[in-house]
């Protein structure tokens, strides 16, 4: 009976119902809630997807392409899956700190074999969720236990994730310079003069290398004085390596800044990430490390970074690890895997030159010299909101606000279409 008199009510407007007190707003436990802002990459994403040109080109997402535009599979990932396959392995749960050999196989490859903060155990490792997870167990570790101010100071820009992680986790960020728009390049005085003004004790985020957004890193000569400065201000630098080997296509060279703080006796934090270099994005394979001045207080630290995990996800999934341990842990799937690495980096860096050369052949008469001066996944191309929205209006090429354009998306096929779109919005 009562459903009957519901019928009718089924063509009514939602809004109607509420109007006339049939369903009561108020009660409802989330009427408070408003609508968020959509991700700005993913938002890209989506946008791409709805256009019907054939000719769209998506530059917003950070995930590597082959020349066909083609997701890809590493071939040292596909060896070290059909080796897992046989070896018939269980299911069962993972330590709180994620594998051990995996951990070992991490913090092996960022810091180099024989390295003595690994051989004298100073090093507290655990398995991530990739490398936002990494950086989140970071975060939380140092909201807790940090002995200075729970300031972070990132770099301007940084990675747009960074922010909200690091305030969710209740540190206080700031900023510190780093990009001259002018150039397209490094801000290196600016970026001394602020770090001089940070205060005694804080925490200084750093990028190990390939920086996002701008594709700009210091040069070693650079990296050292950096060092030299934060040592006499007593920052505690965090380093976030999500790129290593992608950035020049040498695991060691990219590695370079990570590995000369330690030598210049910085205890560290470091968040890695197997996302880009083993193109294991969807199986969230990360680590982070604490060095520490000893071993027992690495062993403390990792205690509490356990009781961290603990609660926030228990333990971490075993695929990705496993197939990292493959990797890392088998001298031939290991050279494998730096050729594979080596080619996605040699590929950026060869559309690199392809698009600064194409605008040339287009008649660009701008400077365009930090397209490949620039490094890693991204190029920060300089162009200002109203020729990024031309550019997405009248070519359907799609990129953030901001002007950064994944190189990854570029193509041999699709770089003189690009070249040609990014002439006409600047010239
Ligand atoms: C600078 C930086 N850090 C961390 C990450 C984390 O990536 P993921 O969580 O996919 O490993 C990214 C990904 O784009 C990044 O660019």
């Amino acid at each position: 009976m009562y459903f009957c008199r519901l019928i009718p009510l089924l063509n009514c407007k939602l809004s109607t119902l509420i109007t006339i007190g049939i369903i009561d707003k108020n009660n409802s436990w989330w009427s408070h809630v408003e609508m968020g802002p959509p991700d700005a990459i993913l938002g890209v994403t989506e946008a791409f997807k709805r256009d019907q040109n054939p000719k769209k080109i998506n530059l917003g997402v950070g995930a590597y392409r082959d020349d066909d535009g083609k997701p890809f599979v590493l071939p040292s990932v596909k060896k070290a899956e059909e080796n897992l396959r046989v070896k018939n392995l269980d299911k069962e749960y993972s330590p709180i700190s994620g594998s051990a050999d995996f951990c070992k196989h991490a913090i092996t490859l960022a810091l180099g074999t024989d390295n003595e903060a690994i051989t004298n155990g100073l090093n507290s490792t655990v398995q991530g969720i990739s490398g936002t997870g990494s950086l989140t167990i970071g975060a939380h570790f140092l909201s807790k236990w940090f002995p200075g101010n729970k300031d972070i100071y990132l770099p301007t820009p940084s990675w747009g994730n960074h922010t909200p992680l690091f305030k969710l986790a209740g540190l206080n960020v700031k900023a510190y310079k780093y990009y001259n728009a002018k150039t397209c390049g490094l801000d290196f005085q600016g970026l001394l003069d602020d770090v001089a003004k940070i205060p005694e004790k804080s925490i200084i985020l750093l990028h190990a290398c390939a920086h996002n957004p701008t594709g700009v890193d210091p040069k070693p000569e650079q990296w050292a004085e950096l060092s030299n400065l934060i040592r006499k201000k007593q920052l505690f630098p965090f380093f976030d390596m999500a790129y290593q080997g992608f950035a020049s296509g040498d695991v060691m060279k990219d590695s370079l800044a990570v590995r000369m703080f330690i030598k210049e006796g910085h205890n560290i934090a470091l968040a890695q990430s197997f996302a880009k270099n083993m193109g294991l994005y969807g199986e969230r394979v990360g680590a982070f490390s604490l060095i520490n001045s000893d071993k027992d207080e690495a062993a403390r630290t990792m205690s509490q970074i356990k009781i961290l995990v603990r609660p926030m996800y228990s333990n971490p999934p075993i695929n990705g690890a496993r197939i990292v341990s493959e990797i890392l842990g088998n001298d031939e799937l290991k050279n494998q895997w730096l050729v594979d690495v080596k080619g996605m980096a040699d590929r950026i860096i060869s559309v690199r030159s392809k698009l600064r050369e194409n605008l040339k052949k287009n008649g660009s008469t701008r400077d365009w010299s930090h397209i490949t001066d620039q490094i890693g996944m991204f190029c920060f191309t300089g162009l200002k909101a109203p020729e990024v929205e031309r550019l997405t209006k009248e070519f359907s090429i799609y990129l953030t606000k901001d002007g950064r354009i994944s190189m990854a998306g570029v193509t041999s096929k699709n770089v003189e279409y690009l070249a040609h779109g990014i002439h006409e919005v600047t010239k």
